[in-house]
């Protein structure tokens, strides 16, 4: 591939034409620019801050410029005055600098007019229309946080326009700790047959091998199934990977001690690891995702053995996606504790019929699991 020229802020501003023009999505397209180019370490930390930044508070770069413009800019000069205002008000770069080196970006027919506006967002305060507006999420997002953590909403929404921590597993694969967590609440043990039924890209799946049990990790997409061999190949681990589709899983009944379905999802808990993803997801889309949640849940079911487990997980925080769906005809919930898993850690909290990690509680992803045991 060729090699990527330019400053941190030029290669910067290529990301987000190919996030904002091209549908890119900005967790792979900024390493991929990065591999491509000679920045150095610290450089290449600020193009991702720069990146991740600007998408996170697009909304809200978009309002600290409206108030000193006129006309709608052309789409290129609003993407620099976004990357402009996101330094001088969010990224703790000195006005001077951030405006004398963002201008140089634009269009050069737009360069006064640029300069002049960053200039402007730079000396006057900003007073806020609204809450979504300040925070920088679409209006339902908001309104859905609201609705499941009330007064805690806000702390939730701003816990998620920060960067993610970085956690590694002992055997190198980086996964949030909340994913590690619904691993941990499998209980798989050596010798078990556990279906992990939407596995790609495997983190889950090469997690639960390690204790020793015998994983068959499913997928209906053929590459994420392929990410799942590639993972566990990397991993050290032992993954039968199959290429499925979940609603019509093409194994025996009754052939799993432990099922985990991590269902596809709306994401809304993992927002901050996912720039873009609070610009892309639209209600209707998670109207469409319960169904299919629906749908898988109710066919894996039949899989699980008599006494066996079946966890459900999901990246989001709200109970349509989670507890929203109906117990299993033939299952019983399990609580914080039962006779052959382990005992949920504090971070989880109460939920319903099942348990949540706050991102802003527990500094992790969001998370929804319930646990379910088939009794007949
Ligand atoms: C939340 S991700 C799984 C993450 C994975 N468990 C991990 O920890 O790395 C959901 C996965 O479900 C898959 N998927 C979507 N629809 C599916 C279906 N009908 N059957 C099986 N997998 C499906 C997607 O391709 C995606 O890889």
């Amino acid at each position: 591939m060729k090699k990527a020229t330019g400053t941190a802020r030029e290669i910067a501003l290529e990301a987000l034409r190919r996030v904002e023009d091209g549908g890119a999505y900005a967790n792979l397209i900024v390493p991929s620019l990065l591999d491509r180019s000679s920045l150095e370490p610290a450089d290449r930390r600020f193009v991702t801050e720069l990146v991740y930044g600007t998408t996170r508070r697009r909304r809200a770069c978009d309002a600290l410029i409206d108030r000193f413009v006129s006309a709608p800019p052309d789409i290129e000069t609003r993407r620099v005055l976004r990357l402009g205002a996101y330094q001088i008000v969010f990224g703790g770069v000195a006005p001077h600098a951030a405006v004398s080196t963002t201008v140089s970006l634009a269009p050069r027919r737009t360069r006064g007019f640029v300069n002049a506006v960053l200039r402007r967002v730079a000396t006057t305060p900003m007073v806020w229309p609204d809450q979504p507006t300040r925070l920088s999420y679409p209006n339902w997002i908001v309104t859905t946080f609201e609705h499941e953590f009330g007064t805690e909403a806000v702390d939730c929404l701003e816990r998620m326009n920060e960067p993610a921590p970085v956690t590694r597993r002992p055997d190198g694969y980086v996964q949030d700790l909340a994913s590690q967590w619904v691993v941990e609440a499998v209980g798989a043990r050596q010798g078990e047959r556990i279906l992990d039924t939407c596995a790609g890209p495997g983190g889950k799946s090469t997690a639960l091998a390690a204790t020793g049990a015998r994983v068959v990790g499913a997928d209906a997409n053929a590459t994420r199934a392929g990410l799942v061999a590639r993972n566990a190949v990397s991993c050290g681990v032992d993954v039968e990977v199959v290429v499925a589709d979940a609603r019509r899983p093409p194994m025996a009944d009754g052939s799993f001690d432990r099922v985990l379905v991590d269902a596809p999802c709306s994401g809304l808990g993992a927002l901050r690891r996912r720039p873009d993803a609070r610009w892309r997801v639209s209600q209707s889309d998670v109207d469409d995702l319960v169904r299919l949640q629906a749908a898988i849940l109710e066919s894996s079911v039949r899989l699980v053995k008599p006494g066996g487990l079946l966890a459900y997980s999901v990246c989001t925080i709200t109970a349509r996606e989670s507890i929203g769906h109906r117990i299993p005809d033939g299952f019983e919930v399990v609580g914080r504790d039962g006779h052959d898993v382990p005992t949920l850690r504090d971070e989880w909290d109460d939920y319903g019929h099942g348990f949540r990690l706050a991102p802003h509680r527990t500094d992790t992803d969001g998370m929804v699991l319930v646990r379910y045991r088939r009794t007949s």
